[in-house]
């Protein structure tokens, strides 16, 4: 996944791009670059490394140029070099791309036949190449775009300049995230909101097969390939009053700059877990006080819930985590049979589905490519498809037949953790209403859960106060090969999910357990000093924990326990983190904050970049 951005209007625009692709940087940080039109006609300055390394080569003073565009890139063809990074060029067309180009092997040895010589390993050349192939024929710029397009496939979102029309920025959506800034007799694209949000809230969410001719005072959407419309319909901003009759919809985001800043942390993700109890405040607000009112916004009629059989949820990484959280909670409080299943895996198998199935996605970008694919997949199949997203506009919640945004803000630390809590609170008023409609769940129960929810952020703000205990113990667990995380029932997930984390960002090895599974095999790795994480909340299976506790000490092991009862623990265990007590369906909100606050200070203490931890990227939108 790539981050590229453009601009056109009166500014210049070097200083502007620059600035879009620091706050992109989370997407892809391997190599970058800009390309500007000015006096001279079109420069373009790229090197492998990250956005302070492009800055580095930079003239100075800025240049006097009014439109560019740029790129950080996450590599998917072609190591991460000079000659690989973006933009590409060829005969005065400049193009800078996100996504693959997955028939470029044959596009290649085409322009190749016809005498091209390739400058990169990449896929991305093909397409400058391609659009002046074209215009040596005798086409005007725009119309080579539209032909060269019609030549690929594959995902691609892609930010195109030509010298020869120096008063037109290009943007072309095909599967890959782009939207259009829209400001005054100014336009930006980029392929999310954080880049531009200090100059505007308006934006266009283009769709795939569409094209967007910007000029300093107009955009004009231009439809490419076949139209697919968002089933869901856009915030309605209404049009741009200097836009003509028939433009595109703009959509006014309520987020801030601030909001993508980092507002005094070192990090955007001790931020981010920080804000939790904001932003699972946030995303309750709506429907709390009445969730039986939030199924009519879903589009889901009572007729339709009570005849449901069958509850499908496809997800990856964090979000594949929440949706087995889930699957506790609504079969517990709906009756309602839940399959949950690794997107990839969903996507690539003989799926079951039935018209009267209800398929929900998990996905905080809204553009992981094998999330998409499943929703696709079980849409084609008649289900009805909800999706749980983080992002106004995204591919999965313009796709779906609903959506339920999480209210997270912008999640920019690549390890996701507000917008997990985020969905566990969508997921928890979506299964309280199922069993509302279900006739499972009677009102004063539905009261009681809807009660303690509502607790959820104040508690989290208690549980946040083990910060400098997580930090200690990090330090202590600095160094370890392995780490075992062990959870029972519903926070098993949390299990998982707490070895996520330590692994993508202290890049330690960690396995989630189920705590009972131990037994049978895991238990083989315990040696003396190996640390194992057990998530111990005092519910129906304290006690059957409690014994898994003196298995790993019996053998030596290292016992870090989170707990909302610790009297009865310290003398078991190494180290006790605790959380405050919740109901047993919620407990999960507060588990996971000590396994995020650890992964991070285990990072931090191993020299890691928290926020872009080697070889991940924030969305993973290719397969
Ligand atoms: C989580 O910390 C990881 N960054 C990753 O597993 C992530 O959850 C996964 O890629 C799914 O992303 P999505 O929620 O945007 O679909």
């Amino acid at each position: 996944m790539c981050g590229i951005v453009g601009y056109i209007g009166y500014r210049n625009a070097l200083p502007v791009l620059m600035d879009g692709l620091k706050r992109l940087e989370y997407r892809g940080y391997d190599s970058a670059g800009v390309a500007y039109i000015n006096g001279n006609g079109i420069e373009i300055k790229k090197t492998k490394g990250r956005i302070e390394d492009l800055s580095r080569i930079l003239p100075l003073p800025a240049p006097d140029a009014k439109i560019g565009v740029g790129h950080t890139r996450w590599a998917t063809h072609g190591a991460p070099s000079d000659r690989n990074a973006h933009p590409h060029a060829c005969g005065g067309v400049v193009v800078v791309h996100n996504g693959i180009i997955e028939n470029y092997r044959e596009l290649r040895s085409r322009l190749a036949s016809e005498g091209h010589q390739f400058a990169s390993d990449t896929d991305t050349e093909v397409i400058p190449r391609l659009i002046s192939s074209y215009m040596k024929g005798g086409l005007p710029l725009e119309d080579s775009i539209k032909k060269a397009v019609s030549d690929l496939r594959g995902s691609y979102a892609l930010g195109i300049i030509g010298q020869d029309c120096p008063g037109n920025l290009y943007a072309v959506r095909n599967g890959s995230p782009l939207i259009i800034g829209v400001g005054q007799d100014e336009y930006f694209f980029a392929s999310d909101i954080p880049a531009f949000l200090q100059f505007t809230k308006k934006f266009i969410f283009l769709e795939d097969g569409q094209m967007c001719v910007m000029s300093g005072r107009q955009a004009r959407l231009e439809q490419l390939g076949p139209a697919v419309p968002s089933k869901t319909k856009l915030p309605d901003a209404g049009t741009e009053k200097t836009e003509p009759a028939g433009s595109p919809r703009v959509v006014e985001v309520d987020w801030t700059p601030e909001m993508a800043e980092k507002e005094g942390y070192d990090y955007f993700m001790l931020k981010e877990i920080y804000e939790q109890p904001r932003t699972v405040r946030e995303t309750m607000r709506e429907w709390i006080e009445n969730p039986a009112a939030m199924l009519d916004s879903l589009g889901l009629t009572s007729k339709t819930v009570l005849g449901l059989r069958r509850l499908h949820i496809a997800a990856c990484g964090t979000s594949y985590h929440a949706a087995l959280v889930a699957k506790y909670i609504i079969e517990a409080l709906a009756h309602l049979p839940v399959d949950v299943e690794i997107a990839s895996e969903f996507r690539h198998r003989e799926q079951l589905i039935e018209k009267n199935n209800l398929f929900i996605s998990i996905t905080q970008s809204g553009e992981t490519a094998d999330t998409l694919a499943a929703q696709r997949e079980a849409s084609k199949k008649g289900a009805f498809t909800l999706t749980i997203c983080n992002v106004v506009g995204s591919t999965a919640s313009r796709e779906a037949d609903s959506v339920l945004y999480t209210r997270a803000g912008p999640e920019i630390g690549v390890a996701s953790t507000k917008a997990f809590t985020a969905q566990l609170a969508a997921l928890c008023l979506i299964s309280i209403v199922l069993g509302m409609k279900r006739g499972r769940l009677i009102a004063a129960e539905a009261e009681t859960l809807t009660s303690q929810l509502k607790k959820m952020p104040s508690l989290i703000e208690k549980a946040l106060a083990c910060d400098k205990q997580t930090m200690d113990i990090a330090s202590k667990i600095k160094g370890s090969r392995s780490m075992l995380y062990l959870g029972r029932g519903i926070n098993y997930p949390i299990a998982l999910e707490g070895a996520l984390k330590l692994k993508e960002i202290s890049y330690i090895h960690a396995e989630g357990y189920p705590a009972g599974e131990m037994k049978h095999g895991p238990i083989a790795l315990i040696d003396s000093g190996m640390p194992v994480v057990v998530v111990a909340p005092v519910n129906n299976l304290f006690e059957k924990t409690l014994s898994n506790i003196e298995e790993v000490k019996a053998r030596g092991g290292r016992v870090i326990v989170i707990t909302d009862e610790p009297p009865g623990l310290r003398a078991m265990a190494d180290e006790v983190i605790e959380v405050p007590s919740a109901h047993p369906a919620l407990s999960p909100f507060l588990n996971v904050i000590p396994l995020q606050l650890l992964a991070f200070w285990s990072g931090v203490l191993n020299g890691n970049d928290v926020d872009k931890p080697r070889n991940l990227a924030k969305s993973v939108t290719v397969e």
